[in-house]
């Protein structure tokens, strides 16, 4: 078993401490946000995730997961070290790699005084290249050693999804092991070798790269998805959840992420497109397709607003409630979630705006405090004049037309496509996409 350290303990690398502690290893997360990792001591996790608690309980009865802000210290004692820090969008689109290399020159500090041959890993999202140009560099120069010799390098693209994330850390489908040498990759495998996926060797920027396609490519398919409906609804009489149903059957394609409605959001799709974009741009290479899947995305919350418009008149002064405000159902993530922009557009136009969502309403509305927040869907929905029901919890495809009969006027707009249309009678039900 390997004794792990995990640098940076937000969405990824908490839920992979838990995990790999889980699969026996010995693990402890760092961070450098001392509030966290007090917070984590305590068995709290700092985000909602289903199953996080819970999975945080049993892996501190293992005795074999801590948290500490000796993010030096610990890394010198580890075997192999994750960096999962943040790599956020800049102005241009492209990814700051700031925390990246911060992380990196502290956890070469700690193993100058390391044995052996440590391996850093890399889970961050980061462009082709990066691993190389500026973790390399920022290792070597911190621990006064050489990659390949005095310590090992790997690039692990990370797939977890937000509201599963502690199932796809447990059983991911795949593993990619990008490696500077064999010995580095033998390392990280040893990690994942109890783990029954696929595992994909290749170099570091291969690693890097299949992170990024993989996410333009389901990005694209969801502005596919929203390419479809216009036209269906350019055609009439065409339902778009009937035509993505006959398509994803073919096994070639497969129904998952074929889906019309407001638009893809969270801390991932956008920033990685536009990070593979602008990347594309700076090396002469401009990309039609992922300008376009960016483009449609965008519309989304627009048309969502357009159709409120269209069946409840000039909205100035109506009263619209926002159902679902994280980026999606079972996070209470609320990093680029459509909600901010749909509930942007709606205070433009002079609505007055109400939010629920079950978990992430106080963070929605540090954000966007112009929106009121609700302590229940009820109560978002009372005298409402408009309903806009935003991400995929499950309790809206519950939803009857008796739930709304609180509003005033019952116009509800389907954002994602999943509201019982037949128990909706009395209900304006708009669907987002025809
Ligand atoms: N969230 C996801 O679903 C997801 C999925 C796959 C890949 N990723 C990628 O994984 C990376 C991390 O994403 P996240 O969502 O976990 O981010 P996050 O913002 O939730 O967590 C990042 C953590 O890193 C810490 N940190 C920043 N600088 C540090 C430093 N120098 N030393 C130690 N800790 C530091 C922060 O305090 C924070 O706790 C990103 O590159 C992201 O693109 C995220």
């Amino acid at each position: 078993m390997t004794r792990i350290c995990i640098v940076g303990t937000g969405h990824v690398g908490l839920v992979y401490a838990v995990a790999f502690t889980l699969q026996g290893h010995t693990v402890v997360g760092t961070d450098v946000d001392a509030a966290a990792i007090a917070s984590l001591r305590k068995g709290k996790p700092t985000f909602y995730e289903p199953g996080l608690s819970a999975a945080l309980a049993k892996a501190r009865r293992t005795k074999r997961l801590s948290f500490s802000t000796e993010i030096a210290a610990e890394a010198s004692a580890a075997e192999v070290v994750f960096l999962a820090v943040g790599t956020p969008s800049r102005e241009d689109g492209s990814i700051d790699t700031s925390y990246v290399e911060s992380a990196a020159r502290t956890v070469g500090e700690g193993m100058r005084a390391a044995k052996g041959y440590p391996v850093v890993a890399v889970k961050s999202t980061v462009i082709p290249g990066t691993t190389e140009t500026v973790v390399r560099p920022a290792l070597e120069a911190a621990s006064g050693k050489a990659a390949g010799e005095g310590f090992g390098l790997c690039m692990n693209p990370e797939f977890l999804r937000e509201g599963s994330a502690v199932e796809d850390a447990l059983h991911p489908d795949r593993v990619v092991i990008g490696c500077l040498d064999k010995r580095s990759g033998d390392a990280l495998a040893r990690v994942y070798a109890k783990l029954r996926a696929k595992k994909l060797r290749t170099d570091l920027r291969t690693a890097e790269m299949v992170k990024y396609a993989t996410n333009a490519f389901l990005a694209t398919k969801v502005s596919f998805a929203n390419e479809l409906a216009d036209l269906c609804d350019a055609f009439g009489g065409l339902d778009v959840d009937r035509v993505v149903e006959g398509m994803g059957l073919d096994a070639r394609i497969n129904p998952r992420f074929l889906k019309a409605g407001l638009g893809f959001g969270g801390s991932c799709f956008p920033k990685d497109v536009r990070a593979l974009l602008a990347a594309g741009r700076a090396s002469g290479y401009e990309s039609a397709l992922l300008r376009a899947t960016l483009d449609v995305n965008d519309v989304q919350p627009r048309r969502a607003v357009a159709l409120a418009e269209a069946a409840a008149g000039d909205l100035r002064g109506r009263r619209v409630a926002i159902l679902g405000l994280s980026f999606k159902g079972g996070s209470d993530d609320i990093r680029e979630s459509r909600a901010i922009l749909l509930a942007r557009a709606l205070l433009e136009k002079g609505a007055v705006v109400v939010g629920y969502d079950p978990e992430a309403s106080s963070a929605f509305h540090a954000v966007v405090p112009d929106v009121e927040i609700a302590p229940d869907a009820a109560s978002a929905l009372a005298q409402a004049d408009v309903c806009i029901v935003h991400n995929d919890w499950p309790a809206w495809r519950r939803l009857k037309a008796k739930d709304f009969a609180g509003m005033r006027r019952k116009v509800v707009i389907d954002g994602r496509r999943i509201l019982d249309r037949k128990a909706m009678q009395g209900v304006e039900l708009r669907v987002l996409g025809g």
